[in-house]
């Protein structure tokens, strides 16, 4: 399986990193930036790293109006521009990957600790502003974006994901199980979203507490179902 995915916040941590993981994968992989230079220059980082061409970049809209995957991975505080920069650009049937986090951060607060966010999770306030036959699905809030950057890093955990259309859900199981050592694990419909953003402070709490950059597995969960 190879497709096309497109990353609003490609230029950041986790945007970046998951651009060399997927690119690496064999998917066509778009930087999305709010500045086209940045992301030229992200999408030449990403080249360099994982030796292959079918890495580009552009404007937020202009890069992931073909995108069959829209991943989102920016700050809080800047996760309502980035929706409506691009809502103009989607169209039904496109699936929204949501990775953002209403970490406290984004008013000054404790990164191990959340915000309230009226809809529920950054992942609603997502589906509710984008447009009808958009799907949303809540995935890979847990996935450390320095052990995803390091590619010789072998990755060994689990990548809880949410959503409503069972069709979209497993599109984005099959898309992050084609990255080695990433097991996608069925959580249920949009609005678990909330309680997998909230496992973001937590690790980040245990990550200094240990000096690691832990993950999650589920134990007992031998064949995930979708
Ligand atoms: N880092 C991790 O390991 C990790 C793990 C799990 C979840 N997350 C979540 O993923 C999201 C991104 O985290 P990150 O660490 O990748 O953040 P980051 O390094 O700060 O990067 C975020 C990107 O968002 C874009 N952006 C759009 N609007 C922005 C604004 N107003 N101000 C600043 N940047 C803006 C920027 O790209 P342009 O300037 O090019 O548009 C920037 O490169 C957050 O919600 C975070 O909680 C991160």
């Amino acid at each position: 399986m190879s497709t096309h995915l497109a990353i609003v916040g490609g230029t950041g941590a986790l945007g970046f990193a998951l651009a060399a993981r997927f690119a690496a994968a064999g998917h066509h992989t778009t930087i999305g930036s709010r500045s086209a230079d940045r992301a030229a220059e992200a999408a030449d980082r990403v080249r360099r790293l994982v030796g292959r061409e079918h890495v580009d970049g552009g404007k937020n809209g202009e890069a992931t109006k073909d995108a069959a995957f829209v991943l989102l991975a920016v700050p809080f505080a800047a996760h309502v521009d980035n929706v409506k920069a691009i809502r103009e650009a989607l169209r039904p049937g496109q699936i929204v990957i949501e990775a953002t986090v209403p970490l406290a951060t984004a008013l000054g607060g404790r990164p191990t600790r959340v915000i309230g966010v009226p809809q529920g999770s950054a992942a609603q306030q997502a589906a509710e502003l984008l447009p009808d036959g958009v799907h949303v699905v809540s995935a890979l809030h847990t996935v450390s974006a320095s052990k995803l950057v390091d590619l010789y890093h072998e990755l060994d955990e689990d990548v809880p994901i949410a959503g409503d259309d069972v069709g979209a859900n497993r599109a984005v199981a099959e898309l992050i199980a084609t990255v080695r050592g990433l097991r996608p694990v069925n959580c249920g419909p949009l609005e678990l979203a909330g309680l997998i953003e909230r496992l973001t402070p937590l690790l980040i709490s245990v990550n200094k507490r240990n000096r690691t950059h832990a993950g999650v597995r589920f134990t007992g969960v031998d064949r995930p179902a979708w």
